[in-house]
């Protein structure tokens, strides 16, 4: 792959060599496991929650509701205890990624990764042995901080990684390990279904990819960025060339240098977030996390089968159709990591933002038409349900879904990118935990209305990107200020005009390579 010639900094003209090399592939592919495990968690969930054997166990309550044969379809599933089964894991990951990037800048993006398999693994023993609700919560808790700690380092790990022209992409296998690990789930939940006490086999492969990672972080490499941040300079460079798979790096080499002395500067970074010149980047990555679960993703991801039981479907029936809408969700985030870097963020984010909108509404429309309180959809009006889920799936699986972790990962200036992507994860998570500790109860509150309530935030949210979003599509990752914020028709206001200076790092560079 040949060079880039980067021009629009005041003072440089920077060429950056951009090979994908074998290496840098390998790495990605192992740190990006870290979405299989977030994945396999979103999927595991909903259907482990219908099996009545695991209802049975933990949820008695749940249980003999489920089979009162009267029981109002929208509410059967609202319980607090059950919906805090699977929230306290969000509830969880949104302290520990605070934790998590402090380990990000002070040791390093690998070890970080490390950290969190060991957690998660933990985690996975305590579900598979759990005997009382008290150990099932306290594994799920753990699984929580292992997911906190890999979702705060692997995007991170996967974006100053990669070559700018192809950051997209690299950073989208992480979204893409998560549908995997969701749609493996819904597999694993269809066949466990149907044996007894199969819901321990569902929680227990989760350890699967956790085990993955643990050995796999063993063959990555360190960030270059990070390495470089922490004053490792002479491995920082010996990494990028070894990751790049060439030895011309010194314009991409000096860039990091700056970037990490304009770092170095910043004592606390987590205050210096809050600064007026991070405002921009702070909004833009919080929003974008905090809209994606606003599309209602995970009512769908968590609650599918719930929620086509609720329908009327059969335990088994509703699985499958689950298992359908996983393979969409894998499907449409290979287009989105194939056109990402090629036709933007922008573009991406509001073709999905129409295509969900509509096929929200439509759920909502059918439902609203359709359902009594106690029987089940006739069978064209649930077709059509499955139809226009699968279609909002893939909308959101090529758009919200990967950029919402791509963006809030190469927004930032060094100085703020491990806390300011941790304000995007705690974003998330807050979120991710409000949809799954209030989804079944608006269900049972707002009926086919939960389904317009996320399609107007849908609305809302593609106004905010035509009007708000700067595109970041080719930009390398330490010229984001100057090429992207500075330039914005309204963020450029929150930024000095302070030009940057390459003269130390020039000298820096020089020290190192000989
Ligand atoms: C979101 C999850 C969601 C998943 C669905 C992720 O990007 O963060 O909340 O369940 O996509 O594929």
């Amino acid at each position: 792959m040949g060079g880039f010639v980067i021009t629009g900094l005041p003072d440089i003209q920077t060429k950056f060599e951009g090979k994908v090399t074998f290496y840098l592939v390998l790495c990605a592919l192992i740190a990006a496991t870290g979405g299989l495990m977030f994945g396999y968690d979103i999927g595991i969930s909903g259907g482990v929650t219908s099996m009545d054997d695991f209802l049975l166990n933990f949820f008695p309550l749940v249980y003999e509701k489920k089979k009162r044969a009267k029981e109002d379809n929208f509410c059967k599933y609202d319980n607090h205890k059950l919906q805090l089964f699977t929230s306290s894991l969000y509830l969880a990951a949104l302290v520990s990624c605070l934790f998590a990037s402090k380990m990000c800048r002070g040791f390093g993006r690998k070890i970080t990764i490390q950290v969190s398999s060991i957690f998660f693994f933990i985690g996975v023993i305590l579900n598979v042995g759990a005997d009382n609700l008290h150990m099932l919560i306290a594994g799920r808790i753990l699984l929580g901080i292992g997911i906190g700690f890999a979702n705060q380092a692997v995007p991170l790990f996967l974006s100053e990684m990669a070559p700018f022209h192809v950051r997209g992409a690299l950073n989208i296998l992480f979204q893409l390990n998560i549908t995997i690990g969701i749609l493996v789930a819904n597999i694993v939940n269809y066949y466990a279904s149907k044996i007894p006490n199969g819901w321990r086999l569902s929680l227990g492969l989760a350890g699967v990819p956790a085990l993955i990672l643990c050995v796999g972080s063993f063959i990555i490499s360190e960030t270059p960025t990070s390495l470089i941040e922490r004053g490792r300079h002479a491995e920082g460079l010996e990494a990028l060339k070894r990751v790049r798979g060439t030895h011309n790096v010194e314009a991409e080499f000096k860039e990091m240098l700056h970037a990490s002395e304009t770092a170095r500067q910043v004592e606390r970074p987590f205050m210096s977030i809050f600064q007026r010149t991070s405002f921009p980047q702070l909004v833009i990555g919080a929003s974008l996390q905090f809209f994606q679960q606003l599309t209602g993703i995970n009512a769908i991801m968590f609650y599918a089968p719930v929620l086509f039981e609720t329908l009327g479907f059969k335990n088994n029936v509703s699985l499958l159709s689950a298992v359908t809408i996983g393979i969409v969700n894998v499907l449409g985030t290979i287009v989105s990591l194939l056109t990402v870097d090629r036709i933007g963020r922008k573009l991406l984010l509001l073709e999905g933002c129409l295509q969900m909108f509509l096929s929200m509404a439509a759920i909502g429309a059918v439902l609203m038409t359709n359902t009594g309180l106690n029987q089940a959809l006739d069978s064209d009006s649930a077709k059509g349900v499955v139809i226009f889920t699968a279609l909002f799936v893939t909308g959101f699986a090529w758009s919200w879904g990967p950029l919402g972790w791509l963006i809030p990962s190469e927004i930032f200036p060094l100085e703020t990118r491990t806390a300011g992507y941790a304000v995007a994860v705690s974003s998330n998570m807050l979120f991710t935990f409000v949809i799954a500790q209030v989804y079944l109860s608006m269900l049972c509150r707002m009926r086919a209305g939960v389904f317009f309530f996320f399609s107007m935030w849908i609305a809302v949210m593609g106004v905010f990107v035509a009007v708000f979003l700067p595109e970041t599509k080719n930009i390398p990752l330490d010229e984001m200020v100057t090429r992207v914020w500075k330039k914005h028709w309204y963020w450029k206001r929150y930024m000095d005009d302070g030009t940057r200076s390459f003269k130390a790092t020039d000298i820096l560079y020089d020290a190192y390579s000989y």
